[in-house]
């Protein structure tokens, strides 16, 4: 997923592209996240106007955050028209959990994914949505919509990837030639109780540039079932990215989606904080969807 062409900004000895790209990406940038706001008024039936709002503020920044009036209308068609019309049609990735049309339903249960964490009420630590997916299944945009929100909790801390990128890089470009390294991050293959292969390896870079030269990021912060690589290049960079997910970067925007509110975004970093539920208002839904196609 690496293409680097000659005028890319992304190639380390392209120094006056990049730094032409770093100073548009920082004009302007919204270190408020009342920036990331558009409204729209009928979901299945996105105005001109409305789409060019989404479509100016995920260039500037990779995410947005939609505001519907559909409040807590359990339609998982909702996030699924939002995206379609925005990607002029996608192919989500299908998790075993999704409907037929890639839609998660992401709330605390007792079904058979109950272990998993997106279904647990514990803090979700920064990550990129299908991280351990081959390099052929990279999830390019996803959508998160909120149905209900939690009794408590439940913040999402949201971090451009072209942002951390620039923020490495200035701080030392050696950063990235080792996050860009296909050894990077390798998630072993997850092995059934059968002994059959569940889901292959997935080894690659953190930071890649996909055919059409956009930055794209694979990344967990989770300790188990992960193996970096040990190269001390990689170990420092790593490090010097988890210090800035765990700063008080300006750029990260943390908020908390309301009822009929979703983030549509180009699978940046981002993390969940704890919820906690209360029966008599209802558990918090999410509805999600992750697909191949970029925003
Ligand atoms: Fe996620």
């Amino acid at each position: 997923m690496t293409n680097l062409d000659a005028q890319s900004p992304f190639r380390l000895d392209n120094v006056d592209a990049y730094q032409q790209w770093r100073d548009d990406k920082y004009q302007n940038y919204p270190t408020h996240s009342d920036a990331l706001f558009v409204e729209i008024k009928d979901p299945f039936q996105i105005s001109d106007a409305e789409k060019q709002a989404i479509t100016q503020c995920i260039q500037r920044t990779n995410m947005v955050i939609y505001q519907t009036n559909c409040n807590a209308e359990e339609n998982p068609a909702i996030p699924a028209a939002i995206l379609n019309q925005m990607t002029g049609g996608f192919q989500a990735d299908h998790n075993p959990n999704a409907d037929e049309n890639g839609v998660t339903a992401l709330t605390v249960n007792d079904g058979p994914y109950k272990h998993y964490i997106p279904y647990r009420e514990v803090p979700i630590n920064w990550h990129t949505d299908g991280y351990y997916n081959t390099l052929d299944r990279q999830v390019c945009a996803m959508v998160l919509h909120c149905v209900r929100p939690a009794f408590k909790g439940g913040s999402n801390a949201l971090m451009d990837q072209e942002m951390l990128y620039i923020l490495l890089r200035e701080q030392n470009p050696d950063y990235i030639a080792a996050l860009m390294k296909p050894d990077a991050m390798r998630i072993p293959a997850r092995v059934g109780k059968d002994g059959k292969i569940k889901r292959p390896e997935s080894c690659g870079p953190v930071f890649s540039v996909g055919t059409k030269g956009y930055l794209h990021m694979r990344y967990t912060a989770r300790k188990r079932n992960i193996r970096w690589s040990e190269a001390v290049e990689v170990q420092e960079a790593k490090s010097a990215m988890e210090s800035i997910l765990e700063s008080e970067s300006p750029y990260i925007h943390t908020l908390r989606l309301k009822s009929g509110w979703g983030m549509l975004c180009n699978n940046v970093p981002h993390n969940r904080d704890a919820i906690k539920n209360d029966e008599t208002v209802g558990k918090r839904l999410f509805y999600r969807i992750r697909c191949y196609n970029r925003l």
